[in-house]
């Protein structure tokens, strides 16, 4: 494997070794020298055209404890705000010798696209409404290592599915690793071709809780969004949105995710926010060991 942009190119035996080589290198940050020499030499690129805080913090920090050089780059504050391409601007970084590069971008097929233009790896960090492969990655992590197994466990998946990469990427990711995924959704929030995507869809959030083992909440991504999905965050917080009374009415077992940002109140209550049961802190902890085991097998793994 040379990219990561896609969890849909990745087979089973691919995506287990990412989550088993994560379980190893998360031991290193249980150490006092949270460092390995591993990528000593190479050099990462974090290439970041939109926001983010969780993915690319933790990706310097992985690239980092593997003591790899890094380069942070924000589309903010450089020659793109005169013209500069995204083809000129990943061949000025590939020129000063990046093995690896993160980008960020908000149009779906950006991480495609360099991938045709450099030498290095290209590790796809969120392209548009298509993917966010290692956010899908250290969700499954998670999962694994909160409840044991992937084989057999049900999977919903709430909220604005229409505009969300994160939500392709564990449909695509969790099936591969023979988990059962239901997007749940107003029908206005869902894609057309939501048919074709290897899982099952429902408008009631009610009647799939009681069976789920986890449920992954979605923020409504409002600066996607031209026109209006629903008629209010009212309605959709009281339809759509996860509080104490809906947690109570899911299996004793069951646990609560989100990507992140989350916006309490709207999605996710602020009880759930805080509950053991949500894994939020959780997944940007084992994000780190993640995209260590990531930049590990692209860059320095035999
Ligand atoms: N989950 C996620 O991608 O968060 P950031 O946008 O903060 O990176």
């Amino acid at each position: 494997m040379r990219h990561l942009l896609s969890t849909g190119d990745l087979s089973r035996d691919e995506a287990t070794l990412v989550l088993d080589t994560a379980a190893e290198l998360a031991q290193v940050g249980d150490r006092s020298v949270k460092k390995l020499p591993t990528l000593r030499g190479r050099t990462v690129v974090n290439l970041f055209y939109e926001d983010s805080t969780r993915t690319r913090t933790s990706f310097e920090l992985a690239a980092k404890r593997l003591s790899a050089d890094v380069i942070n780059f924000s589309a903010k504050g450089s020659s793109v705000s005169k013209g500069e391409s995204l083809k000129d601007t990943a061949l000025t970084l590939q020129a000063m010798g990046a093995d690896g590069v993160v980008i960020r971008h908000s149009a779906s097929g950006a991480a495609h696209r360099l991938a045709n233009w450099v030498d290095g790896s290209v590790l796809n960090a969120g392209d548009g409404t298509h993917e966010h492969p290692t956010q899908a990655l250290l969700d499954a992590f998670t999962m694994r290592s909160r409840l044991g197994r992937l084989e057999g466990l049900r999977v919903a998946v709430v909220g604005d599915i229409l505009h969300s990469r994160v939500a392709r990427s564990n449909v695509l990711l969790l099936t591969t690793l023979g988990a059962h995924v239901t997007l749940v959704a107003p029908p206005t929030l869902l894609p057309v071709s939501v048919h074709t995507w290897p899982c099952e869809v429902s408008y009631d959030l009610d009647a799939v809780l009681p069976k789920t083992d986890v449920v992954m909440m979605l923020r409504v991504q409002a600066e996607r969004m031209k026109e209006s999905f629903f008629p209010s965050t009212r309605e959709y917080s009281r339809n759509y949105g996860l509080d104490g009374e809906r947690l109570a009415r899911m299996p004793e077992d069951a646990i609560v995710m989100h990507p992140g940002p989350m916006v309490r109140g709207m999605e996710i209550s602020a009880e759930v926010a805080d509950s053991p049961r949500c894994t939020v802190t959780e997944q940007v902890a084992n994000g780190v060991s993640l995209r260590m085991a990531v930049l590990y097998l692209l860059l320095g793994g035999s």
